[in-house]
């Protein structure tokens, strides 16, 4: 088990190697968590530094803020519905590259940013890479729907458990205004197809099963190693 400042270490070492991808006329996803944040702060240095010009689409209100504070010029999708990159963290990502997202309950806009742009890429620590994703998925539901989709999730084999606040009383509310269910599914075999059984839940807003990477950058104790997807 790493300890906390070497698991910092280790995510600046992912995060800020992939603020190299980033090229001037680039439209960028700009994800969201602790890891992806040393992209978005090393991106403000190269601005600042080599007069880096390219756009931030957001991917929440957290990653629109830091992205502000470092000097980013930001977009939205309807201005540029085509990105040329994505770069985003993760909560686990397993050997053949499928992920799970959404430990900052802001899945649903990674998901269509991720899915907006030609390159998806992950930075992570290697304690999120793992042979099975094994994570419990994070479930954004409408709060009107709330107790069917729990019901449908038990269904599929899944435990639900209502995400709820720190220093807010009762449960987290995504920057969509929508609940975060957190899935227990044990070792998950089979995540594209459990990903879309739960996409056919009525009132299921998105689930946490990416399955769009092109390529991790993994920082592990040895270096940072880039893992391409295989054609
Ligand atoms: C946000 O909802 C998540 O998908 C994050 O990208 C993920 O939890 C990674 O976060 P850290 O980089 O903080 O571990």
């Amino acid at each position: 088990m790493k300890d906390a400042s070497a698991n910092q270490t280790a995510k600046k070492a992912a995060g800020e190697a992939a603020a190299d991808l980033v090229k001037s006329g680039m439209v960028v996803g700009l994800g969201t968590g602790s890891t992806v944040a040393w992209t978005i702060k090393r991106l403000g240095e190269r601005i600042r530094e080599e007069g880096l010009e390219f756009l931030g689409i957001p991917t929440s209100f957290q990653a629109e803020s830091l992205a502000i504070e470092c000097g980013i010029r930001l977009s939205t999708l309807s201005q540029h519905p085509v990105l040329d990159l994505a770069i985003d963290g993760a909560d686990q990502v397993d050997e053949r590259l499928y992920v799970i997202k959404g430990g900052g309950a802001a899945h649903t806009r990674e998901k269509v940013v991720a899915c907006s742009a030609r390159q998806f890429v992950i930075v992570a620590d290697e304690s999120k890479y793992v042979k099975h994703l094994t994570h419990p998925v994070p479930v954004e539901a409408l709060p009107f729907a709330l107790r069917l989709v729990e019901k449908k999730l038990l269904e599929l084999g899944g435990r639900p458990v209502l995400r709820l606040g720190k220093m807010k009383d009762g449960p987290v509310i995504t920057d969509n205004g929508n609940f975060v269910l957190d899935v227990d599914f044990g070792s998950i075999e089979e995540p594209v197809e459990l990903g879309a059984r739960m996409s056919r839940i009525p009132g299921l807003v998105e689930h946490g099963i990416f399955e769009n990477l092109d390529e991790l950058f993994l920082a592990r104790e040895s270096g940072l190693e880039r893992i391409r997807r295989e054609e």
